[in-house]
């Protein structure tokens, strides 16, 4: 593992809050995602399940765990099952977990190998009334068109057992995972300050016509050293009118003199993420109107991230920032306040300029699960993400910081990522 060991108390605690939530006489089962492959023999690498990972903290492929609460052997109430290995595997791809490394990450005390299953889970099944099985049940999810582990296992199970009740895992882990845990803001706080790091070297390698690509280098380079697994996502360096696709991540132009850079990236450090947002100028000082610009994001992200407090609604927080941004928009020229005031409340003026939402819950996914229509609470992790983007200006601006959410207020995990214009630009002098 490139992280430090996490303590399987978090994973034993996380396993006590689920269970509590199943229903009577019911067995978990939720697996691994699949190893995914490029083309011939090479694979693009490992992610685990999410929800695995937050109920045993087993980061291996092929591993399913078994939860039956109210099984009548003590034995049968948590079992985990990991891939057997063998000389050939050893030989090739080095060690795997043996049962006892499994229960000192989960806390299981009983593990079995994977092949061994359908054997163990028969004894279980018929003394069981139903199943919880796991599903990519992300609002946004891209696997709908593909047949993952979890499809495979829900498949598989229903054609065993068409009998039993079923039942959706995912339903009860996005409302725990929703809310963090301090073992969990420790996590995501070592991957927000790699992130720091990283802007630090990042921003210190900008100079005009650097290619954008070699900017993002800085970032890998930070995240690896500090044994940071993958990138959150793949890591937005877009310059000049570059920042205005929202989700531009090609990374290959030249970065002229006189543009802004827009950089949007995260660290994912043992299976965590952070997710932040930097702007700066490619020669070092901003022009007037990148200040004016700036200026006006900042302001939204200072008074936005204010509104980050328990009880609080998402989509009134939306509206609410979506308010601030439309002043800025008034202040900057490019919006009328005459005809702001006139608009048609479904389609707002605002959204020629800023077309996104502002505040996702941030964990194991960077886009967390969980549900929006549940009331803020402390304990939440969420980003707040204001930004303006004026095409016909070559300028994108999006400031983007992590706040863990208390009933004193957010802390920005975040905090010593420079964001003042007097700090960006010192440091790309220094
Ligand atoms: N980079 C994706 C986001 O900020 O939500
Ligand atoms: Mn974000
Ligand atoms: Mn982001």
């Amino acid at each position: 593992m490139r992280y430090q060991p996490i303590s399987n108390q978090l994973f034993i605690k996380n396993r006590s809050n689920f269970v509590s939530e199943m229903k009577e006489n019911t067995i978990t089962i939720l697996t691994s995602n699949d190893v995914k492959h490029n083309n011939a023999d090479d694979v693009m690498g490992f992610t685990q399940n999410n929800d695995l990972f937050y109920l045993c903290g087993i980061d291996q492929e092929e591993s399913i765990l078994v939860l039956y609460p109210d099984a009548y052997k003590e034995e049968n109430r948590a079992i985990l099952f990991i891939k057997e290995t063998n000389e050939t595997i050893k030989i090739w791809d080095g060690e795997k977990l043996t049962k006892k490394q499994a229960t000192e990450v989960s806390g299981i005390q009983r593990v079995e190998w994977v092949q061994d299953l359908e054997m163990v889970l028969q004894y279980m099944a018929f003394e069981a009334d139903g199943f919880y099985l796991g599903h990519n049940e992300h609002l946004k999810r891209v696997t709908k068109d593909q047949q993952t582990q979890q499809d495979r296992m829900i498949s598989w199970c229903k054609e065993k057992y068409p009998l039993h009740e079923y039942y959706r895992a995912a339903k009860i882990t996005r409302g725990l995972r929703q809310i963090k845990s301090e073992e969990e803001i420790a996590l995501i706080k070592k991957a927000a300050d790699i992130s720091i790091e990283g802007f630090h070297r990042a921003i210190q390698s900008a100079k005009p016509n650097i290619k954008e690509y070699e900017i993002e280098a800085e970032l890998i380079y930070t995240l690896t050293k500090n044994g940071g697994s993958r990138h959150s996502f793949k890591p937005i360096v877009a310059s000049g009118k570059n920042a205005c696709a929202l989700h531009y991540n090609t990374n290959d132009d030249v970065c002229k003199d006189g543009e802004m850079i827009l950089m949007d990236f995260g660290v994912c450090y043992a299976n965590y993420n952070s997710d932040t947002t930097r702007c700066f100028p490619v020669n070092g000082k901003f022009s007037e109107r990148q200040k004016e610009v700036y200026s006006s994001v900042l302001h939204c992200l200072k008074e936005g991230s204010k509104l980050l407090m328990p009880g609080a609604i998402s989509s009134e927080y939306e509206a609410q920032m979506a308010k601030l941004v439309e002043t800025e928009l008034i202040k900057l020229g490019l919006l009328d306040a005459v005809e702001v005031a006139n608009q048609d409340p479904k389609k707002p003026l605002y959204k020629k300029y800023f077309m996104h939402g502002t505040a996702h819950h941030i964990g194991l996914d960077v886009h967390d699960v969980g549900l929006y229509s549940r009331p803020f609470e402390a304990g939440m992790v969420l980003t707040c993400e204001p930004g303006i983007y004026i095409a016909e200006e070559g300028i994108g601006c999006r400031l983007e910081n992590d706040y863990v959410l208390t009933e004193n207020g957010p802390i920005n995990l975040t905090e010593a990522m420079p964001i003042e214009i007097e700090e960006i630009e010192a440091l790309m002098k220094s």
